[in-house]
């Protein structure tokens, strides 16, 4: 009978950009099928959907209105099985959904679309200058890169000018709190200024998952010290048709504190 691997040590230390991108793309690729098992059918094969809260580009829309997306070129980072990507392709919009995990592109290919797939880090984008019209990003790589500015100013490179980049994080808030989506993750646990990382790691001490906090303050400038212009901040409030948990995420904490936070920015 095989042995089944020790489970991870969860702590909090320094890891820098290539041990977070080799830990994550490491997770990612083996936790992709129970991912998308878990939270395919609340996402929807071809819908837009920014965060837990559930709110939906076709209401919120974001990234302008969805009539106006025909013929643009849009970039998705950190795609996963490309849900948003297929959903702008039914716009007539013409998406790359990218990601850094490989297992995840397979479910994008597994559910199908007529859009190129590109695996590759969103610190380094593997386009030329001025690529694209729109950028987005539902979740995907900035909550988990540790300099997002690489990732910013690489989308802001391929970026046309007056080119717009949404993106959905974890709100910084929620990082004081413990990721239970029970009353027990209603009281604050950790300081919010604290940003080292959250790291999982195994016998060996190699990371094997991260995550990095940015305060809300760091967030904004980081944003505009690349290069964007902030036209909106949206924290989704949790409604109550959404009777749904997502981890951490859950109608009683979400009817009490915000959950993710999406940044509107503009290339200048
Ligand atoms: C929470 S999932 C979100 C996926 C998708 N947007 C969704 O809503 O299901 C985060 C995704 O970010 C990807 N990711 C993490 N770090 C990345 C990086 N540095 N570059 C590109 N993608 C990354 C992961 O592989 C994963 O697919």
């Amino acid at each position: 009978m095989s042995e089944r691997p020790p489970e991870p040590e969860a702590t909090r230390r320094a890891a820098g950009v290539t041990e977070s991108a080799r830990a994550n793309r490491g997770w990612w690729d083996r936790n992709a099928d129970e991912y998308q098992v878990e939270h395919g059918t609340f996402l929807g094969d071809d819908r837009f959907v920014w965060c837990p809260e559930g709110l939906d580009e076709v209401e919120a829309e974001l990234l302008g209105p969805a009539e106006e997306l025909k013929g643009k070129d849009v970039l998705e980072i950190g795609a996963g099985a490309a849900q948003c990507s297929r959903w702008l392709a039914a716009q007539g919009a013409r998406p790359v959904a990218l990601d850094l995990s490989h297992r995840q592109l397979q479910h994008a290919l597994r559910i199908g679309g007529s859009f190129p797939l590109v695996c590759a880090d969103a610190a380094v984008l593997p386009f030329a200058d001025g690529s694209f019209d729109l950028a987005c990003s539902a979740y995907g790589a900035l909550p988990f890169v540790a300099d997002p500015r690489l990732v910013l100013r690489e989308v802001r490179r391929v970026l046309r000018p007056g080119g717009r980049f949404v993106f959905s994080v974890t709100h910084p808030i929620r990082w004081a709190f413990p990721d239970e989506p029970g009353p027990e993750g209603l009281s604050v646990s950790a300081s919010y200024f604290d940003r080292t990382p959250y790291v999982e790691q195994d016998e060996e001490g190699r990371a094997v998952y991260v995550e990095h906090h940015r305060t809300l303050g760091d967030r904004v400038r980081d944003v505009v010290t690349s290069g964007f212009r902030l036209v909106d901040l949206v924290e989704p409030e949790w409604p109550d048709w959404n009777t749904s948990e997502w981890g951490g995420w859950s109608p009683l904490r979400g009817h009490l504190i915000p959950g993710t936070a999406i940044f509107v920015c503009v290339r200048d």
